[in-house]
């Protein structure tokens, strides 16, 4: 057989089987077939050796046209079955609408951010703006403004994480007090919500990291009756209910006379738990009447304004309002404590 017949007859099977293909698996099988190292058009390549001078460059010639165009073919060939098995499937892939659907893991807010947010809309709702200070906060602030000389023994009640002779975590809120009264004339009505930090044996009761809201009112004429009135209608906005609360003298230095608000312990209803540390009550808050010495650190004049202030712990109050045993919930991450609290 010529190399010439040997050409045709490879262009003509080349064409009869292309006839017969049917999908690209096919295509990619005729490729190896023809163009791959051991194919049909690399053996036409060794007879090319046999051929004379004159005939080498035109059948040369000749096979490479052919080559050329079975790649041209097998290309095109492949881009439109390609295409066509890549439509096929997307027709046959249904969606079966009956299986269940894949569920979100949904994120939520933290108990005590769930409960800050609703102290914080109550006292709005009753006119008090919003004010934030800093946790790391200088003595001044901490302490001295509010009343605590360097020695004085209620620095002890505040187990301080110091940071240097100077700063400190701050221990409750109150450290925002002054700094508002240095930024504004009264009257100030204001909320102070944040973190605080206490260098204390954690407990089921207390924790070193722990939040509070803070609120004061500076103003002629602010009563300690009003001081009264504005705790019990917290409460009962928060608690959604009349709750019985007593008031007990207490003493902080920023504050004249001073009190603990106490509610009555909603877990066991005052019969005595853990949690109540079998008293029958929980202290929720700390508050009285603004110290002179206070509203004279904040450039506020005592004789003509007074004000009252109250601390409020979070942490206390979630775990009455959702019933928690142990403060050390809250920061334990579990998601099956956390996924209990719905927004
Ligand atoms: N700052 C106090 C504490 O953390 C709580 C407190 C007590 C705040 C009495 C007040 C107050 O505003 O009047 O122990």
């Amino acid at each position: 057989m010529t190399l010439n017949t040997q050409i045709l007859k490879i262009r003509e099977k080349f064409l009869h089987e292309y006839k017969e293909v049917k999908n690209s698996k096919d295509i990619e099988r005729l490729k190896i077939e023809y163009l791959g190292k051991k194919g049909l058009l690399q053996s036409l390549m060794l007879f090319l050796k046999d051929a004379s001078t004159e005939e080498r460059p035109v059948f040369g010639k000749e096979i490479n046209e052919l080559k050329n165009e079975i790649t041209i073919q097998l290309e095109n060939g492949l881009i439109s079955f390609l295409s066509k098995e890549e439509d096929k499937k997307l027709n046959n892939e249904e969606i079966d609408v009956t299986l269940p659907g894949r569920k979100n893991f949904q994120g939520r807010f933290h108990p005590l951010t769930l409960l800050m947010n609703e102290v914080i809309d109550i006292f709005v709702s009753m006119g008090f703006a919003v004010e934030t200070g800093p946790d790391v906060d200088s003595d001044y602030y901490n302490f001295e403004a509010l009343n605590f000389a360097k020695d004085h023994p209620a620095r002890d009640m505040q187990d301080t994480f110091y940071l240097n002779d100077e700063m400190l975590l701050r221990t409750h809120t109150s450290n925002v007090q002054v700094r508002v009264m240095e930024k504004f004339k009264p009257p100030i009505r204001c909320i102070a919500p944040g973190k605080c930090f206490r260098n204390e044996n954690i407990s089921s009761r207390s924790h070193v990291f722990f939040h509070q809201v803070e609120m004061f009112y500076i103003d002629e004429k602010v009563t300690f009756a009003s001081l009264l009135a504005t705790m019990d209608e917290f409460c009962s906005k928060l608690f959604k209910k009349k709750i019985e609360t007593r008031f007990r003298p207490s003493y902080f230095p920023f504050v004249e006379p001073g009190m603990e608000g106490d509610i009555k312990c909603i877990i066991c209803s005052g019969q005595g738990c853990k949690v109540c540390k079998h008293s029958g009550w929980l202290e929720v808050f700390g508050a009285g009447m603004i110290h002179p010495e206070v509203l004279k650190s904040g450039g506020i004049d005592p004789e003509k304004y007074t004000g009252f202030a109250a601390g409020l712990g979070i942490e206390r109050l979630a775990m009455l309002m959702y019933n928690i045993k142990d403060i050390r919930y809250f920061t334990q991450n579990d998601l099956k404590f956390l996924q209990q609290f719905d927004l």
